[in-house]
């Protein structure tokens, strides 16, 4: 069993999909292992690393790829016209594993049935409990929210901690948290321990336990629609209009009191909801702060820009891409051992070879092709763009 691991190529992208950790356990499964020169670099990971750990290192992708049964990727593989065509360079009827975004790349999809690759998403991984050690939309979010505490209190120009000095005293700075999820909640746990004042909203009624949990005060529009505003598998769903306008009153109370505010929401496979509005951001005093850690995904503040940190009447407005991928060794590290963790669950019990198992719940939630075709029921052949 042959398993490849290529440098990332997109842009913005500093994670790795592979460490030397895993690599060790894949090579002590008596798998070879071929990375790619340079692959880890901008983790901090160096091809010695990788040899140490049992790993050939191969000069190019195509080397790399060569024979390959298991590719794993951090982001989808560039298709022809992209770049060096990586799709093409990877063997018919391999794996692929990796951040495949089918929702917002749907045509890659037919690229994968037609080369044909068994092509797994690993955003679509179910989210029950024997799957949470292969959960990266949990890794990755919780150092995006860790970061984008620090990315807001490097653009403020204050201290966040209350102090007390001989010159005088500074007020701790306020931090509001909009989404509680796993970003979110890792966002107030770092505000906290910067000691900030930190206040959390969501629509899921659950959240307020959590982020009461971390000390942190819940407001939130409460109502019959929010006692279903979240699905089975833990997600939020869309609000009705009116829901959102008695959301947007309470906000625009709030947000004037805030230095900092962090946005997560998010609702899969659709826009992110829009939360804080231009006239929200013009409330703000000079010197706040938002960062917007959705924007890639439409943004939950009507002003942010992705790959950008905009002023607005002195408001900063951070919309930095990939926030998971500017913490890359510790991102790539979690990355890393959930593939190692999915990768697992293909294996026969002596770990020597493949054995997959495609009643399994986690197979079927993240298999999106196989044997040429699409076979996720998400994306019916056919379906919606
Ligand atoms: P997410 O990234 O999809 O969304 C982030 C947050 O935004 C969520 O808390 C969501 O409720 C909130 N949100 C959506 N629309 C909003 C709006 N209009 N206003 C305010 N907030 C809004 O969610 P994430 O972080 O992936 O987690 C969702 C839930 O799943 C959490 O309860 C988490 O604890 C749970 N979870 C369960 C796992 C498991 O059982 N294995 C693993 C990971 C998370």
């Amino acid at each position: 069993m042959k398993i490849a691991i290529l440098r990332e190529r997109r842009p913005h992208e500093a994670r790795v999909a592979a460490t030397p950790e895993t690599v060790k356990r894949f090579v002590a499964y008596g798998a070879s292992v071929a990375v790619e020169s340079g692959a880890g670099l901008a983790a901090a990971f160096r091809d010695e690393d990788y040899a140490a750990a049992g790993a050939q290192v191969a000069p190019t992708p195509a080397a790399a790829l060569e024979g390959a049964e298991i590719v794993l990727k951090v982001q989808r593989p560039l298709l022809s016209g992209e770049g060096e065509d990586e799709l093409a360079l990877i063997p018919t009827g391999a794996l692929l594993i990796g951040l495949l975004d089918p929702h917002r790349e749907r045509d890659s999809l037919d690229a994968y049935a037609r080369r044909p690759l068994t092509a797994f998403s690993m955003e679509l991984l179910p989210r029950i409990s024997r799957a949470q050690t292969m959960d990266v939309l949990s890794s990755q979010a919780n150092l995006a929210g860790y970061k984008a505490v620090l990315d807001a209190t490097a653009e403020f120009p204050r201290a966040v901690p209350l102090m007390m000095t001989a010159a005088g005293r500074i007020n701790a700075a306020r931090v509001f948290v909009m989404g509680a999820g796993v970003a979110g909640l890792q966002a107030i746990a770092t505000a906290r321990r910067l000691g900030a004042i930190v206040s959390a909203t969501d629509v899921r009624p659950a959240a307020r336990e959590q982020v009461m949990s971390l000390g942190a005060s819940f407001v939130m529009v409460e109502s019959e629609e929010t006692k279903a505003a979240e699905t089975s598998g833990g997600y939020a769903k869309e609000m009705s209009a009116d829901y959102q306008r008695r959301q947007a009153e309470l906000v625009a109370a709030h947000i004037k009191t805030q230095d900092i505010v962090i946005t997560t929401a998010l609702i899969p496979g659709r826009a992110a909801p829009r939360l804080v509005t231009e006239e929200m951001v013009k409330s703000m005093r000079p010197g706040s702060v938002i960062v917007d850690l959705v924007v890639e995904y439409g943004g939950n503040c009507a002003l942010s820009v992705a790959g950008e940190v905009k002023r607005v009447g002195g408001v900063a407005i951070v919309g930095h891409r990939n926030v998971p991928g500017r913490v890359p060794t510790d991102a790539s590290a979690l990355y890393a051992r959930n593939l190692l963790n999915f990768v697992e669950v293909l294996l026969a019990k002596d770990k020597k070879s493949l054995a997959i198992d495609w009643s399994d719940e986690i197979i079927k939630g993240t298999c999106l092709t196989r044997d040429g075709a699409i076979v996720h029921p998400s994306f019916p052949a056919g379906g919606k763009k």
